[in-house]
């Protein structure tokens, strides 16, 4: 299969193009055993829930054509009850979601690692069910939301279900589980007038996040483009937690986990993500949608650090502490396997809104590890979905079930749908010989880890885990110039929006800890100056009666070389530049030029590219030739925001068409602006010009061809877009 074919076993992307996975992960058992819950209603008859055919769903039972409804109609009351009943709590964070099935298949055995036996056979395919979300937003707020997305995958293995339910972003705001109510409440729209939605542009979020040293690393990834992805299908994904390995020796390791996205590291900027936000808000549920409609698998690379056991305090951080990340420098990342999505959900709800993730969801070669946040949330996952999903009895659900079978004396509850034979379910039993049994480690039993741990109990944080502030200097000086830039101004507009200026200023003491420069910035923005002391002492999660001073953020060591890993722009782990799957605006009316348009269109999909038909009405266009062309959307409701780039074909009647009204003009300077590859061909490049944008301007983004065919104009384009956006437009704060 070209899958095992392409895999890259160093820890570089090799330069593989995504394959199309069509055809592959057929034998998905998770499917099969998905089957036989799917209903279909076509051809069928209209039934109640009790299988008895309607003969009437147009007027509910009355005592007389002008009466009242008689409570016997007890269709009218099975039809309106089971509506009343129809809404369940949404998710306490994570709400905004998407998701989709696939399979996974690990390069080469990792036996020398891990006995989870799903990453022992390069030929097994492991079905998943994978959700990405937002983390602040209610279930119908934007998808272009500044926030942190959730990469939960759900692994149904041939030992049970594990879940790797990570973020795209690799650490964490907080270094103990205790404070993640206390995080999200701060984060959440504020209580007394429920405002804003989906944003952490406000005072309760900055109040909380000023006096919590610890966020700093996550707050430089939060206000970078990480928070504003251009593509679901174009971020990283992190385990975010050390978890360790155990091989079938019992030799443990600590490892890290990484998704890396075989479509490259994409943003937009946050002026177009405001607006997406208007004029798209399910831009990236509807982007993944469409994309596996299409065929254009969307796919990952799982990659893993790996930490061996008596190297555990050789960093100068804590691997226990879920603000760090292990540099890759310091570490490579190894890509071991390849996530595939291939198949869109029958059902939202049955299948995106039931599936219930958990870090406790485990299997025999994988364990936790004492990360802090990690252990609280082994607590809080189960505990939520009892209430979110109604009962104990969620694991029974279609999408979460396992396909390894399930044999225990648990029983009853709410909705059991298990007949559970037999007269015993207690352990032991002699009556039925025992069973089940437990599973010794060789059937694949579960064993935990058996680590040594001698302390004393205490409400503590170790003081390896003070350093505040070395990864978030590493994090923004690792960044390219636009990139700080874009920190710049997610800082100036978030802290903006914040109306106490003492969290303004606290803000700005603390990042004058991270680089001055930066603090700098954001204080003329804010016009404010830095703090010259910063406040002290600083809050360091203490207990009550601690002594402050004693609990002082320490850097430690000497500064970490910059790591051109954690750029978006120019990483060098994501070398293919590739057009696949995006999308192109050309702008057309009446009179267009039908080779110019022919010609590019079919060099853009001879690339992967799909060309969408902007136009000042919908409907069926005529070229200068006779020739048609459908419009696929008009302008109002095609949107530069909503493309990649942007082509103007030749035709002298076509542009004058467009420019008969402001709106092709905005377009343009629009992408421009949001530094998108531009192209125009023969007459198109009038429209440039009279957009303000003439092919004076020096800029690799913009491509004007006078002559020739628009073939040739073509290649420049590609190369363009692949750059994905020109940062050189950017105008630095
Ligand atoms: C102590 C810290 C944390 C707590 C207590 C916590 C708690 C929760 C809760 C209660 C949910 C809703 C689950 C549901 O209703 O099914 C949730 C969802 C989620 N959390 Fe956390 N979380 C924490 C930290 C993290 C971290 C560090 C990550 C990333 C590594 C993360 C990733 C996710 C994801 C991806 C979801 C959405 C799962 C889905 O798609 O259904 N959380 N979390």
């Amino acid at each position: 299969m070209s899958q095992s074919k392409n895999k890259s076993k160093n820890n570089k992307q090799t330069a593989v193009e995504p394959t199309n996975g069509a055809g592959l992960g057929a034998n998905n058992q998770k499917l099969d055993d998905l089957a036989p819950n799917v209903e279909d209603s076509a051809g069928e008859f209209l039934s109640t829930n009790q299988g008895i055919r309607v003969n009437d769903n147009q007027n509910s039972l009355k005592a007389g054509d002008r009466g009242p409804t008689l409570i016997e109609d007890f269709i009218f009351r099975e039809k309106m009850t089971h509506f009343d009943h129809e809404r369940i709590p949404e998710r306490v964070v994570h709400a905004r979601g998407t998701a989709a099935h696939g399979y996974f298949q690990v390069y080469e055995s990792m036996a020398e690692y891990t006995r989870a036996h799903f990453l022992q056979d390069p030929s097994l395919q492991t079905p998943v069910f994978v959700r990405f979300s937002t983390v602040v937003g209610s279930r119908g707020s934007t998808d272009l939301a500044r926030d942190v997305r959730g990469f939960a995958v759900k692994f149904y293995t041939q030992e049970g279900n594990y879940d790797l339910v990570g973020n795209n972003i690799p650490v964490f705001f907080i270094q103990d589980a205790t404070k993640f109510p206390d995080l999200i409440h701060a984060a959440k729209p504020e209580p007394h007038n429920e405002i804003p939605q989906a944003a952490t542009a406000h005072d309760t979020f900055w109040d909380f996040i000023s006096l919590m040293p610890e966020s700093m690393h996550m707050i430089m990834w939060a206000m970078s483009d990480r928070a504003i992805p251009r593509s679901l299908r174009m971020m990283e994904g992190f385990g975010v937690h050390t978890f360790r390995f155990i091989n079938a020796r019992g030799k443990a390791r600590f490892v890290k986990f990484h998704w890396k996205p075989l479509l490259g590291l994409h943003q937009v900027v946050w002026d177009e993500a405001q607006k997406i936000s208007g004029k798209d808000p399910d831009f990236h549920r509807r982007d993944l949608w469409e994309a596996i409609e299409n065929g254009d698998f969307p796919e990952w690379e799982l990659g893993v650090q790996i930490v061996e056991e008596k190297d555990e305090h050789s960093f100068p951080f804590d691997l226990l502490d879920a603000t760090k990340i292990i540099p890759e420098e310091l570490v490579p990342v190894r890509r071991i396997g390849r996530l595939t999505l291939n198949r869109n959900v029958e059902n939202f709800f049955a299948e995106t809104e039931q599936v219930a993730f958990h870090t406790g969801n485990i299997v025999p070669g994988i364990d936790f590890t004492n990360d802090p946040l990690l252990q609280g949330r082994l607590f809080s996952y189960l505990d939520t979905q009892l209430l979110r999903l109604g009962g104990p009895n969620f694991h029974e659900i279609p999408i979460n079930r396992p396909v390894a079978p399930v044999h225990n004396n648990q029983r009853d509850g709410f909705m059991r749908q298990t007949i559970n034979r037999g007269q015993t379910s207690y352990d032991p039993n002699s009556l039925r010989g025992g069973c089940p049994f437990q599973a010794g480690v060789d059937f694949s039993g579960f064993a935990s880890y058996a680590e040594k741990i001698d302390a004393q109990k205490v409400r503590q944080r170790s003081a390896s885990f003070f350093d505040h502030f070395s990864q978030a200097t590493l994090f923004y000086r690792s960044q390219t110039a636009a990139e700080q830039n874009h920190i710049v101004r997610a800082l100036t507009f978030e802290l903006g929006k914040v109306e106490t200026p003492p969290i303004r200023e606290r803000m700005l003491g603390l990042l004058a800890q991270v680089d001055t420069d930066l603090a700098n910035r954001v204080a003329t923005r804010l016009g404010l100056s830095v703090p010259k002391k910063l406040e002290k002492p600083m809050n360091m999660s203490v207990p009550a009666d601690a002594d402050p001073r004693k609990f002082q953020p320490k850097r430690n060591g000497e500064e970490l070389e910059p790591s051109s890993a954690l750029r978006m722009v120019d990483n060098p782990n994501f070398p293919l530049k590739t057009i696949k799957t995006r999308k192109i605006a050309f702008l057309v009316g009446d009179g267009f030029d039908e080779d110019s348009v022919m010609d590019m269109k079919m060099a853009l999909m001879k690339a992967g590219a799909v060309a969408m038909t902007v136009a000042p009405r919908l409907g069926v266009l005529t070229g200068v030739g006779g020739e048609t062309l459908n419009a696929d959307f008009n302008f109002l409701t095609g949107a530069s925001v909503l493309f990649d780039a942007v082509y103007v074909p030749d035709g002298a009647a076509s542009v004058a068409a467009l420019q008969a009204g402001p709106e092709a003009a905005n377009f343009l300077r629009e992408a421009y602006q949001h530094c998108k590859t531009i192209a125009a061909h023969g007459a198109g490049v009038q429209l440039l010009e009279n957009a303000g944008l003439g092919e004076t301007v020096a800029d690799a983004g913009l491509i004007a061809g006078h002559d020739g065919d628009a073939r040739m104009l073509a290649e420049n384009f590609i190369v363009g877009i692949a750059l994905h956006r020109h940062w050189e437009r950017e105008v630095m704060l």
